[in-house]
């Protein structure tokens, strides 16, 4: 396992990480989390990411509870959460990146995950409606009062993340140093395009999500949708649209072309892709069962080869 500067920052984390999306507190239980985060941890991984809505908090209850019983030092591996869209259905607390909601939504996932602190917090969305002056303030102080490390955004537009980075840096608070872009090889723009200014001139780091674009790039939405598999679920109904729109479709199509010729995997493939991009600092897996993950993992041992067939993968 290679490990990476996290941005600007002096922090290293593992070039594959390991979230908790859909998966923590829903298909995932305390005991099959401790068999996934045993295995990434041995395998290198030290990255494990999280966030306050995933599963409602159940997912960061689900995350801290593994932890705690494996018993691994606080000080060998990388927490994060998120926050924007919050958990409780009233005013000031929903789809915000008020001052009020963050400095009280850190408390509540600090108690679930069970620990004092997280390495990274992110703003989950962008909230045009709260002044950035306001955001910046407030995960400033997060970190002042020892309750995060670092921070950055997800799904943040480049402009928004230049004014909050700019501001920071003349008002000498905390800056921004990461942002959580999906990125896979149906979702490229923001990554390899609308970041590009912000390389050069706050090196921003990338955290990446959906490697598999929820499991589309391993193929097996190539004929329908099976049972028991993410798009199939009735909650998701609008990510089921998204993977099956016909240019992620042939995308799809394209790639199992390359699997076949090369004899690497989908997902294989599809996971190299997005770790051979050297802005990106982590990949972050999503995995349903030990097996998915373990095979992910094992993209690793093919990204030579990978990077050797780079260019047919950057057509796609
Ligand atoms: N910041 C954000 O807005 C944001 C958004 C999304 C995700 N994330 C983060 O990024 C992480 C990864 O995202 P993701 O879960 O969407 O990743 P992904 O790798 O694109 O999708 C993971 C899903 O694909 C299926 N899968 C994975 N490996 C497989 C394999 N080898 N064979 C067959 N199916 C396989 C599983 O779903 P099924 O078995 O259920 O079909 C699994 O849960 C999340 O856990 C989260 O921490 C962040």
């Amino acid at each position: 396992m290679e490990y990476r500067k996290l941005g600007n920052s002096g922090l290293r984390v593992s070039q594959l990480s390991f979230g908790s999306w859909i998966t923590f507190g829903k298909q995932i239980d305390v005991s099959l989390a401790k068999a996934c985060i045993k295995y990434a941890f041995d395998s290198g991984v030290n990255f494990f990411d999280n966030a306050e809505v995933y599963a409602l908090g159940k997912a960061e209850n689900v995350m801290g509870q593994a932890f705690k019983d494996l018993g691994i030092s606080r000080n060998e591996y990388v927490l994060t959460t998120k926050f924007f869209w919050g958990i409780e259905n009233r005013v000031n607390f929903k789809d915000t990146l008020n001052r009020k909601y963050l400095m009280q939504a850190i408390d509540g996932s600090l108690h679930r995950l069970g620990t004092d602190f997280v390495d990274v917090v992110y703003c989950h969305r962008y909230d045009p409606e709260t002044p950035i002056s306001e955001i910046v303030f407030a995960m400033d102080q997060m970190i002042r009062d020892g309750k995060a490390l670092y921070w950055g955004t997800s799904e943040w537009p480049a402009s928004a993340i230049n004014e909050a980075y700019d501001f920071a840096v003349s008002n000498g608070m905390h800056r921004p140093i990461v942002e959580q872009p999906q990125y896979n090889l149906v979702v490229k723009n923001k990554v390899e395009t609308e970041f590009a200014p912000l390389y050069q001139k706050m090196k921003l780091g990338l955290t990446t999500w959906s490697p598999l674009a929820s499991g589309l790039l391993t193929g097996k939405y190539l004929n329908g949708i099976p049972e028991g598999t993410r798009a199939s679920m009735p909650s998701l109904g609008w990510l089921k649209e998204e993977l099956m729109a016909p240019h992620f479709q042939k995308t799809t199509q394209e790639l199992k072309k390359i699997s076949d010729r090369t004899g690497i995997s989908m997902a294989h493939l599809a996971i190299g892709f997005c770790t051979l991009n050297p802005h990106v600092s982590t990949v972050i897996l999503g995995a349903s069962s030990l097996e998915q993950l373990k095979d992910n993992l094992d993209a690793l041992k093919y990204l030579k080869q990978i990077g050797e067939i780079k260019k047919d993968l950057d057509q796609l």
